[in-house]
């Protein structure tokens, strides 16, 4: 077997064997076959695509490439989640905390900024002292007493995927459906849990930007977790706009405790709701109206905000900027975004609103750049909102006057003013599970 012969059969269209997939990702992560050939691989396969059967072998054999965390010490159902990404995208720190209050265990690994868009773990290293790199047994630990645990990846999980990405993102080869799909499901293979919940984002500031590709990348995790042995759903949700006002790391904490308090955003709390109600479905916890209600009923009492603060305790973090967002370091300049004119806004766009962010320092420009936490951006106004000119739009958080002034510039593109409402837009698309779509 050579990888040339790979390259050939996939540049024909051809399906590869299990044998043939294994020889190239194990080949790969030795350092046998180099970046160029894998490179001109990759690129065939976004053009020719993959069956379901092949992405599930690949995927299995990424999820082996490396480490894999053992959850079978911890008794009960533990249930991962995943979102593909987006801008505003806190939904973790709401979701996890109240599926642990409602008696399910919700370990979960999660990722830096990438590009435009957010990074739980960026957002959780804002509260000062938290820890993200806890060793396996403290992680363990944490979830037993809290029932949750929010950490980093560690780069040794699912190797192979560490590495394809880093390539697929210098060669332009990260939007193809099943390279995503093995990608995040190899992922989760490997962190062990009973079941995972996918939040696949659609629109503007998303990968996949129709709701159909949305779909069928959903169908195909679904597919994927049921070939593997990883019971998975998946809910789609609009990524057009960004997920609630808060845009920057510590502003999105705060806005998350919000939520857990039964305050903040309404389109935030009801994606955390609806994702939290399905984790929970996932676990066996009852019908969906059943979990939802669960899943109320814990930020209603208060015992999911309780279990975050728990868990950021037992992580080293300080809990006073919990109860207290003022206690979070500030940023040292504020800057107000205002509407040029009146009308409606027609449009609010989160990949531009997650650049701008980027330039206020709240996501990396470079590989190793470092994070402003501090840095952000507050949306006083959202699609469909109507606004006078001279009404502020947003605040924007930065260290200097001339990132503030960068960032507002970028920030002004993301919105359209129209004389007319533009029509409402779709928060939930639908879910998609074993038994197939379900419109909500
Ligand atoms: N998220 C991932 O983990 N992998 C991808 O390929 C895309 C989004």
């Amino acid at each position: 077997m050579n990888m040339y012969d790979l390259i050939t059969k996939k540049k024909r269209g051809d399906t590869l064997a299990c044998d043939e997939l294994s020889y190239m990702i194990n080949g790969y992560v030795a350092d046998e076959i180099p970046d160029y050939q894998m490179s001109a691989m990759l690129m065939a396969i976004y053009f020719r695509g993959m069956t379901a059967e092949e992405t599930t072998d690949l995927t299995k054999i990424m999820a082996a490439s490396g480490g894999r965390i053992d959850l079978s010490s911890i008794p009960g159902k533990k249930i991962d989640k995943h979102s593909t990404g987006g801008v505003g995208d806190k939904t973790t720190l709401i979701v996890s905390p109240i599926v642990a209050a409602c008696g399910c265990y919700a370990p979960k690994m999660s990722g830096r900024g990438l590009g435009h868009t957010g990074g739980t773990v960026d957002k959780l290293e804002s509260i000062p002292g938290f820890r993200t790199d806890l060793t396996q047994e403290e992680f363990l630990s944490v979830l037993r007493a809290c029932r949750t645990s929010l950490i980093a990846q560690a780069g040794t999980l699912a190797r192979a995927d560490k590495l394809l990405y880093a390539l697929r993102d210098v060669t332009a080869t990260v939007d193809s459906i099943p390279l995503i799909a093995s990608s995040i499901m190899s992922k989760k293979l490997a962190c062990g849990a009973d079941a995972v919940l996918l939040d696949v984002k659609v629109g503007r500031g998303a990968f996949m930007k129709t709701a159909e590709e949305a779909r069928t990348l959903a169908a195909l995790m679904v597919d994927i977790g049921r070939g593997a042995g990883l019971p998975a759903a998946a809910l789609l949700t609009n990524m057009d706009a960004p997920l609630g006002n808060a845009v920057g790391n510590s502003l999105e904490v705060a806005e998350a405790m919000e939520v857990l308090r039964g305050e903040g955003p309404a389109d935030l709390r009801e994606v955390s709701l609806s994702l939290a109600a399905g984790m929970l479905h996932l676990a066996g916890c009852g019908t969906r109206a059943e979990c939802r209600a669960r899943a109320e009923g814990a930020v209603a009492d208060g015992s999911a905000f309780e279990t975050f603060v728990r868990m950021a305790a037992a992580q080293g973090g300080d809990t006073a900027v919990l109860y207290d967002p003022r206690k979070f370091p500030q940023a040292k300049r504020q800057c107000v975004l205002t509407a040029r004119e009146t009308g409606y806004i027609a449009r609010l766009d989160a990949e531009t609103v997650g650049r701008a962010a980027v330039l206020l320092g709240a996501g990396r420009a470079t590989k190793n750049a470092a994070i402003d936490h501090a840095a952000g951006i507050c949306l006083d106004k959202k699609y469909g909102e109507r606004v006078a000119a001279g009404d502020a739009l947003a605040v924007l958080y930065a260290d200097s006057e001339a990132q503030a002034a960068a960032a507002a510039a970028r920030l002004e593109e993301a919105y359209a003013i129209e004389p007319a409402a533009p029509p409402p837009q779709r928060l939930i698309y639908g879910t998609m599970d074993a038994e197939g779509w379900h419109d909500r």
